[in-house]
């Protein structure tokens, strides 16, 4: 339906926005992409430089100049997901989330208001919702009380696109995805499990009691999602969550591992409900709301955990 149509992508050398960059260019859009390399990987949009349709630049969003001169007026689209996006880090570092966050999502948002580009995308986040234990959070739930910096700074970076949208006539579609995971991941936990198990095969340290318990969507899935929404959902502003429906616990997600590497691992766990500061135990995302568009997840959580293992191991 867009089709032809010149898309930018922040934090698209990112392990989403890079695959979300092979998406569109496969499916004849104008791609470019700014990253800042500080998470991101050369490796991961490396293949498509020779592509006509590609352009990379390394731009920081906290400089305000430099984004700027990226937006050029041929944009149509701008699909946000440049960020902090491991909430682990931020609890160690909370300034972390307040500038890769707020203050880049401001920058760019005033950077489409002088260009005068008038759509985002954006990538927010679940931890919105804060810890609300088991209630199925629907789009409209409030009140919005993050647990995290990571969290805080998502619900204010929407904020500001709401307020965009209301003042200089911006419009937003913004996801608000579960845990995403998938080949070119560089944290996480199926990722740190595979990581910490090929350092010591004989024993797995778990952070937290083991049954925390979320929902884990594969990143195909997710691609799928956002190029549906796009096309479909044509309000001011449209809000989406999006999770598998299904959930696994982090002790499902050690066993799964340690199955796929054919080991013996012995488990230990440190103790307590939550693995870190801003972590949340249950996490339970409504997403009645995408699926009457016509989405529906092609893995389940266990499915994609154990083909995101297998990705990574090189054993599909
Ligand atoms: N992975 C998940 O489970 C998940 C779930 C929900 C939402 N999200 C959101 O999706 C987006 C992408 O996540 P991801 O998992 O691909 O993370 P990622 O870390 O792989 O990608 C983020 C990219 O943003 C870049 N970046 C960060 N700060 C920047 C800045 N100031 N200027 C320019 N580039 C900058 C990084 O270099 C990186 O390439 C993030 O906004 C994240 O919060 C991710």
């Amino acid at each position: 339906m867009k089709k032809n149509k010149e898309i930018l992508i922040t934090g698209g050398a990112g392990f989403i926005g890079s695959q979300l960059a092979d998406h569109f260019l496969k499916n004849g859009y104008g791609v470019t992409v700014v990253d800042n390399l500080i998470w991101g990987k050369r490796e991961f949009f490396e293949h498509n430089l020779k592509n006509s349709k590609y352009k990379f630049f390394e731009v920081d969003l906290l400089d305000k100049k430099s984004i700027e001169s990226v937006l050029t007026e041929k944009i149509d689209t701008v699909f946000h997901l440049a960020a902090n996006s491991d909430i682990s880090r931020s609890a160690r570092d909370p300034q972390i989330d307040l500038n890769n966050t707020t203050t880049a999502t401001f920058n760019l948002l005033e950077g489409m208001r002088i260009k005068g580009i008038k759509k985002i995308f954006y990538f927010s986040g679940s931890g919105v919702y804060g810890d609300v234990g088991n209630i199925s959070t629907k789009e409209n739930f409030g009140p919005l009380c993050p647990v995290s910096m990571y969290g805080a700074t998502k619900l204010s970076a929407e904020a500001m696109i709401y307020a965009y949208s209301n003042l200089f006539n911006i419009q937003s579609w913004v996801l608000r995805p579960a845990n995403i995971i998938g080949p070119r991941a560089t944290h996480g936990v199926v990722f740190d499990f595979i990581n910490k198990l090929m350092k010591n095969p004989e024993k797995l340290i778990v952070l937290g009691d083991g049954k925390q318990s979320k929902s884990y969507i594969y990143v195909s899935d997710v691609i799928a999602a956002v190029d549906l929404v796009w096309n479909n959902s044509n309000e001011m502003r449209n809000i989406f969550n999006i999770s598998s429906g299904s959930y696994v616990t982090v002790e499902e997600i050690a066993k799964i591992i340690i199955e796929e590497m054919s080991l013996k691992t012995k488990i230990e766990y440190t103790g307590g409900a939550i693995g870190w500061k801003g972590d949340v135990s249950i996490v339970r995302i409504n997403s009645e709301k995408i699926a009457k568009l016509g989405w529906k997840s092609n893995y389940t959580s266990g499915e994609a955990v154990k083909k995101t293992a297998r990705k990574i191991l090189g054993l599909e």
